[in-house]
């Protein structure tokens, strides 16, 4: 497929079918996050799947939405800020990596029709509590996996984005 295709295919699903996803596919996508490139390729992420209804319970503490508990897989995306690198002025680049094995991971779903939906908006000091992470593993990102119910659509923010003159300017700002 068209990595254009792809990338549109992919949307902020949050309706599921509830159902596992086969295990071949979440080690697919598992996968895809592993081969992600990283500042100095430190790789400073620890990912924790939970596919258990123990687990997935717990986690919805930290975000308590009813389309959240849909999701029959979830994967919590930490980073580890010792392994993270610094640029010299300081500026530590754990999100910007821990953003980009998201993505990868997003993608590998979708080309293997798998709903996903990036949350950030969750309640850090619980995430870290309910899977007893230490302080220097931070959850930076919480990612919903499922199959989409038959109902699911993407929302209208998902074709809204800024025109590419916008945001684009040559040769200088
Ligand atoms: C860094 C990041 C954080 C996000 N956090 C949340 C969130 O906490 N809850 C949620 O429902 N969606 C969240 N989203 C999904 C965005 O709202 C969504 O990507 C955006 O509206 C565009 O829609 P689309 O993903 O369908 O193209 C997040 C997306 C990104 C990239």
């Amino acid at each position: 497929m068209k990595f254009s295709d792809l990338a549109l295919q992919r949307y902020s699903c949050r309706k599921y079918l509830p159902i596992p996803i086969k295990e071949e596919n979440l080690e697919y996508i598992l996968e895809c996050g592993r081969i992600a490139p990283s500042a100095a390729n430190l790789q400073p992420w620890v990912v924790i799947l939970l596919t258990e209804k123990e687990g997935l319970e717990k986690i919805a503490r930290a975000y308590p939405r009813d389309w959240f508990r849909q999701a029959p897989a979830v994967l919590v995306i930490c980073g580890d800020h010792r392994a993270s690198w610094k640029r010299a002025d300081g500026k530590d680049h754990c999100d910007v990596d821990i953003a980009i094995t998201t993505d990868h991971m997003t993608l590998a779903a979708a080309e293997l029709g798998i709903g996903s939906c990036w949350i950030c908006n969750f309640d850090r000091e619980t995430c870290a509590s309910v899977l007893k992470l230490p302080a220097s593993i931070e959850p930076i990102v919480i990612l919903s996996l499922g199959y989409p119910a038959d109902s699911a659509e993407p929302n209208p923010n998902h074709l809204k984005r800024k025109k590419i003159e916008e945001i684009l300017y040559r040769e200088k700002f």
